[in-house]
């Protein structure tokens, strides 16, 4: 049943038109890994051969990837961030990668990722230099395009060091028309509006969402729960203005899923995990995929969390409650009454929590519904939206709910 729901709502997706950059990308948000926040600017291969940014730490991510059900579940992208480029550019101004940690070089790097099923990221600056120090593209928009399309690059993360901010606004689109102008699909993240709010300039969503498929707008995410906190708190902060840029080749990005790194719980990584779905966020996890472990793995590969992310509307979720420690979030999902709920507890308290609300408080249209607790695997088929829901979620932790109407869920 939930099959026939799922195609249902595949065909009519098909007939929603695409709001952001018209590059046919980033139709649902972009899936992958990317290397900053769990190896960082690590660039001693002699000493740490499996854990600098050099081009064995790709191929076997995008080994793991494939290997081990990444691929399968719809993890696409293998993205270097930065500190991969040589610290000068080539004779002829081209961007090249340091030799010594990619003696293949980039292109050889992509020939692999490909053969493998999968796509290559890479990141680069719209200023003088990278975050890192490395070669910025100011000056060579056109031909560090053309010099990715080359490669063979899937995806570009245009970071914002070492740049005049008021510029981005233009400067930015003169990359998403070069980027354009290569004839090669290339997803394109942004992180203009990070460095615009870092600025206190309000940044235009608007215009973002015509030039960028996915955007950076807060800061760096951290191994920490406290730091997902944050963002998350930022999100709802700002979520009528993010919701109303979030479609179909246009998302926001709350930057990389950290579980399976450090820091998070098990029930945190959950978390996580619930939100960036409710977010309608990339999911481009940043952790070391041949040491995970299999809770964690197993999180990252839920069925059913991905749908809910993947959802072809592109809306993002919103805050829709807070009492005590406890926060609801919504999404809408599908074009037909449905939705994820996320119950996030951020009480520490070391006992689960009895939640109670009536679902219709929480925006749900009314009429009956057939909920599923996502991680539990438990089905509550018929309930009313006038009926008191009650939900027991972990300290730091999250219920997530599937609701469908249960009308609809019945008759297919
Ligand atoms: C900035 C970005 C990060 C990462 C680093 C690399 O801080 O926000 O995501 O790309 O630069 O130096």
């Amino acid at each position: 049943m939930v099959k026939m729901l799922q195609c249902l709502v595949v065909l009519v997706s098909l007939v929603v038109s695409v709001h952001g950059l018209d590059n046919g990308l980033a139709l649902t948000p972009p899936m992958g890994w990317m290397s900053w926040e769990r190896f960082r600017c690590n660039i001693d291969c002699k000493n740490q051969p499996n854990d600098c940014i050099g081009e064995k730490l790709f191929m076997d991510m995008a080994d793991r990837m494939v290997e081990d059900g990444f691929k399968d579940a719809g993890y696409e992208y293998v993205n270097i961030d930065d500190c991969w480029a040589s610290k000068e550019r080539d004779s002829a101004g081209k961007l090249q990668a340091d030799p010594d940690r990619f003696p293949s070089g980039i292109k050889k790097l992509a020939d692999y990722v490909h053969s493998r099923g999968l796509k290559l990221g890479i990141y680069n600056d719209f200023g003088t230099k990278t975050c890192g120090g490395y070669p910025g593209s100011l000056g060579h928009l056109e031909v560090d395009a053309k010099t990715f399309a080359e490669w063979g690059v899937d995806m570009l993360k245009m970071d914002g060091c070492y740049a005049d901010v008021k510029t981005m606004p233009q400067g930015y689109p003169n990359m998403t028309k070069a980027l354009n102008a290569t004839g090669r699909p290339i997803l394109f993240s942004c992180s203009w509006p990070d460095y615009e709010r870092a600025s206190k300039i309000q940044p235009d969503y608007k215009l973002i969402a015509k030039n960028c498929n996915i955007w950076r707008n807060y800061i760096d995410i951290q191994d920490s729960w406290d730091s997902v906190l944050k963002i998350i708190d930022y999100y709802a902060q700002e979520q009528d203005t993010l919701a109303a840029v979030s479609a179909p080749g246009s998302f926001n990005d709350p930057d990389m899923l950290i579980i399976g790194d450090f820091s998070l719980s098990v029930e945190q990584a959950k978390a996580q995990m619930a939100m960036w779905s409710i977010l309608a966020a990339p999911m481009l996890m940043s952790n070391d995929l041949r040491t995970i472990s299999p809770e964690f793995r197993e999180i990252l590969l839920n069925k059913e969390v991905i749908q809910i992310n993947q959802d072809p509307s592109g809306k993002m979720g919103k805050r829709v409650m807070q009492s005590g420690n406890v926060e609801v979030w919504s999404r809408e999902l599908g074009f037909l009454d449905e939705y994820a709920l996320a119950f996030l507890n951020r009480g520490t308290e070391g006992t689960p929590l009895n939640f109670t609300v009536q679902l219709k408080d929480l925006g749900l249209r009314p009429g009956i519904y057939f909920l599923i607790e996502i991680f539990e695997d438990k089905d509550i088929d018929d309930f009313d939206t006038d009926s008191y829901f009650s939900t027991v979620i972990t300290p730091n932790g999250v219920s997530f709910i599937h609701a469908y109407p249960s009308q609809f869920y019945n008759s297919v």
